[in-house]
């Protein structure tokens, strides 16, 4: 455990209806350091029943939370902006103890997360419909803007506090109410962010979460699913769960919005700023260890330019500290679990049985610190026969593909049946406009390695889901239309 200067922050307890309590049926779920697997404290495992106790409550909250003036429940979120920033270095130990993200970028995190909170803080009051020209003599025709209900937020272990805060913020500013569920891995940073909201002010019922092994999650989730008075799912994680949700809220006709897998390529061509395009790809792919969904997967470059953009690249890569990620050197933590450093590795084995070359890393490291270190690694003669090139590595791995023309590599770049992101460098302006619209990804990075802003729309097309978290679009995503027809009035 994580020594705090704020001790409450460490919560072992669900929240529903404003009561920290255990689980229905008494049952705890183990949480695990990542760099060795052991178990450092526990939480609920939650299961159907927990499950519909926060429902029960998110719903009875609704009516009232969602008749707050705007303003009063923004000023509820900038108090919990505050909050948040307050206590930026315990959230910041609590990430790092958890997931495995070095020190400095947890503390990144949580101003990210915090951006999002403040963000949908100040729209809160600028939710505005429309008076539409009337056609007909004698009516007024007026559109509203309405929260959706009660909206479930399922949540991912890779930014613990960064995508439940950019979740639950827009909800709230729109007037849902809401259930939570942090991922297993994760699940203390959720539950102090929670409890930062209590302390804001949050009426009871209006923020409930549950905590959930894997086993017992699909319990919890189908339990959402299947209750009518649950009007949203909003969901950051895997594909194939993503297309569950999408099947199974279809008996409830839910609103969605699904934040899944992505496999970014990263073009660099031949007349981009080369030590521009190692900075954009070191802060794009190493960047939490490489486990984002928008962590640039497949790395382009033009042949012209190869050699020299592999050589830089692997001296920045090899230079990078990996160590455990509250020692305040640590550039590259412990990856979050076996399951996924065995990933990583059988991705490098594949692509060096099939011709890759190992530039820099390729193998664990740090064993006697735990089993879950990997070495940043570049790897060169990358080909689309490797599996690393079809699937997410997650992990601290660049592969390097070698392409020789525009049409070619855009083709390459498109050949994925994903659409999150992609980067790509080039000081060629018609080139930028041309690339820019032919990439089929909801988000691109022109010249720039760091995309993600509280600001901008964040999402993909494709199998990469739907809906836009962050931005006004973000908000729109949590409330719906509805027309007003008054007559009679001529
Ligand atoms: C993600 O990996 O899903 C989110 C990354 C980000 O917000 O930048």
């Amino acid at each position: 455990m994580p020594t705090l200067s704020e001790q409450a922050l460490l919560r072992s307890q669900n929240l529903i209806d404003d009561r920290w309590c255990d689980a229905g049926l008494g049952a705890r779920l183990p949480v695990a350091d990542p760099a060795t697997g052991e178990t450092f404290a526990n939480v609920p495992d939650s299961d159907a029943g927990d499950a519909r106790l926060a429902v029960d409550a998110a719903a009875a909250a609704f009516p009232a939370w969602s008749r707050r003036p705007a303003r009063e429940r923004a000023q509820l979120l900038k108090r919990w902006h505050a909050l948040i920033l307050t206590h930026q270095e315990d959230l910041a130990r609590i990430i790092s103890t958890e997931q495995g993200k070095p020190l400095k970028e947890a503390r990144g995190e949580v101003q990210y997360g915090a951006s999002y909170v403040e963000w949908f803080a100040e729209e809160a009051t600028r939710i505005c419909g429309d008076i539409v020209a009337e056609a007909v003599p004698g009516r007024k025709l007026l559109v509203l803007k309405e929260p959706v209900g009660v909206v479930a937020a399922i949540t991912p272990w890779n930014f613990p506090l960064a995508m439940i805060a950019r979740k639950i913020a827009p909800a709230l500013a729109a007037g849902c109410t809401v259930v939570a569920k942090p991922a297993e891995d994760t699940p203390l940073t959720a539950l102090a962010l929670v409890w930062l909201a209590q302390q804001a002010g949050m009426p009871a019922g209006v923020l409930n979460i549950v905590t959930a092994s894997r086993e017992h999650t699909p319990g919890v989730v189908d339990a959402w699913l299947a209750d009518s008075r649950v009007r949203k799912i909003t969901f950051t994680g895997s594909t194939p769960v993503g297309k569950h949700l999408a099947r199974e809220s279809a008996a409830t006709l839910k609103k969605l919005s699904l934040e899944l897998g992505g496999n970014a390529p990263f073009i660099v061509f031949e007349d981009a700023d080369l030590d521009a395009a190692v900075d954009g790809l070191m802060a794009s792919k190493f960047r939490n260890g490489g486990q984002t969904c928008v962590c640039p997967n497949r790395v382009y470059v033009h042949d012209a330019v190869h050699d020299a953009f592999v050589e830089r690249l692997a001296q920045r890569v090899g230079a990078l500290h990996v160590g455990p990620a509250t020692e305040e050197a640590a550039q590259i933590g412990p990856m979050i679990n076996a399951r996924a450093v065995d990933k990583i590795a059988r991705h490098v084995e594949d692509a060096v049985a099939r011709g890759a070359r190992v530039v820099t890393g390729g193998k664990r490291v740090r064993t006697g610190d735990g089993p879950h270190y990997y070495a940043p690694t570049v790897l060169a003669d990358a080909t689309p026969a490797m599996e690393l090139s079809c699937e997410e590595t997650f992990g601290p791995v660049a592969p390097i593909f070698r392409f020789r023309d525009e049409a070619e590599v855009i083709r390459d770049a498109n050949d994925t049946p994903f659409g999150l992101a992609a980067y790509f460098y080039s000081n060629d302006i018609r080139r930028i406009w041309r690339v820019a619209q032919a990439l089929e990804t909801g988000m691109v990075g022109i010249n720039e390695g760091a995309i993600a802003a509280e600001a901008a729309p964040f999402g993909g097309v494709k199998e990469s889901g739907y809906g836009r978290e962050g931005s006004r679009h973000g908000l729109d995503d949590y409330m719906h239309t509805k027309y007003l027809c008054q007559g009679q009035l001529g």
